[in-house]
């Protein structure tokens, strides 16, 4: 379903534009910043709950912001905006190219929160979990850095499991139901809460960046 362009869309950006990163090379995070505290990253950050949310408890970590839709990206400028955080920034880009804007290793963490499963078999490697994305993820996390990863659709979950494990990565934290589980300190995103609220299980990794491990 296409969404329709919110009114005013270019004013609206322009005026969270000091949040924004452009799409070219980003040297240097310490400078965006103004800090050397470690950078989280949310790729698909949708209307952006979960990044203010994670970015108000953590003031000492930095966050990214990554989101191909302006027109879904410019409501989570604003909610981070009207919350005054200092600590979050966005990227309005396809995150397929993320390997060639930020620095190797400069990366700490990155969070997939109910990425579009993209399930049929053509449209595989859309999918944020696909190989040809792992590869550019793994040239900016740091060595034993993170990805955790919550979906409630479980042919994506399965995917992403053995993609992961294909590209690196070592798979822990593994969890069917997240909702029913003892896990502390969850961020429910806009879509958890809708998927949540109809019952269905919530499913839950973490894989770590392995550098001992081949592609
Ligand atoms: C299903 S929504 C989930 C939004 C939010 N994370 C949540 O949990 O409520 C997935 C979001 O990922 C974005 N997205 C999908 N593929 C992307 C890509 N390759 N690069 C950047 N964003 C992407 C979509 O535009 C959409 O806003």
């Amino acid at each position: 379903m296409r969404m329709r362009r919110k009114k005013n869309l270019d004013s609206r950006l322009e005026k969270c534009s000091h949040l924004r990163l452009k799409e070219e090379k980003v040297s240097s995070l310490s400078e965006v910043f103004g800090n050397d505290n470690p950078v989280y990253m949310e790729i698909g950050c949708g209307k952006g709950k979960f990044v203010e949310q994670i970015a108000l408890r953590n003031p000492d970590i930095n966050f990214i912001a990554v989101e191909m839709v302006s027109n879904v990206c410019v409501s989570a400028m604003e909610l981070v905006e009207a919350a005054e955080l200092k600590n979050v920034r966005f990227l309005i880009a396809n995150a397929e190219n993320i390997g060639e804007i930020f620095a190797e290793q400069s990366i700490s963490r990155i969070y997939l929160n109910f990425s579009c499963p993209y399930p049929k078999r053509r449209y595989t490697k859309h999918r944020l979990t696909h190989e040809r994305f792992l590869k550019q993820y793994r040239k900016i996390l740091i060595p034993y850095g993170e990805i955790h990863l919550k979906t409630d659709k479980k042919e994506f979950f399965e995917f992403s499991l053995n993609s992961f494990c294909e590209c690196g990565f070592t798979l822990k934290n593994i969890c069917f139901d997240l909702h029913s589980s003892d896990f502390e300190g969850n961020i429910v995103t806009e879509y958890e809460q809708r998927f949540a609220s109809q019952g269905l299980p919530i499913y839950r990794v973490e894989a770590v960046n392995d550098p001992r491990l081949r592609e």
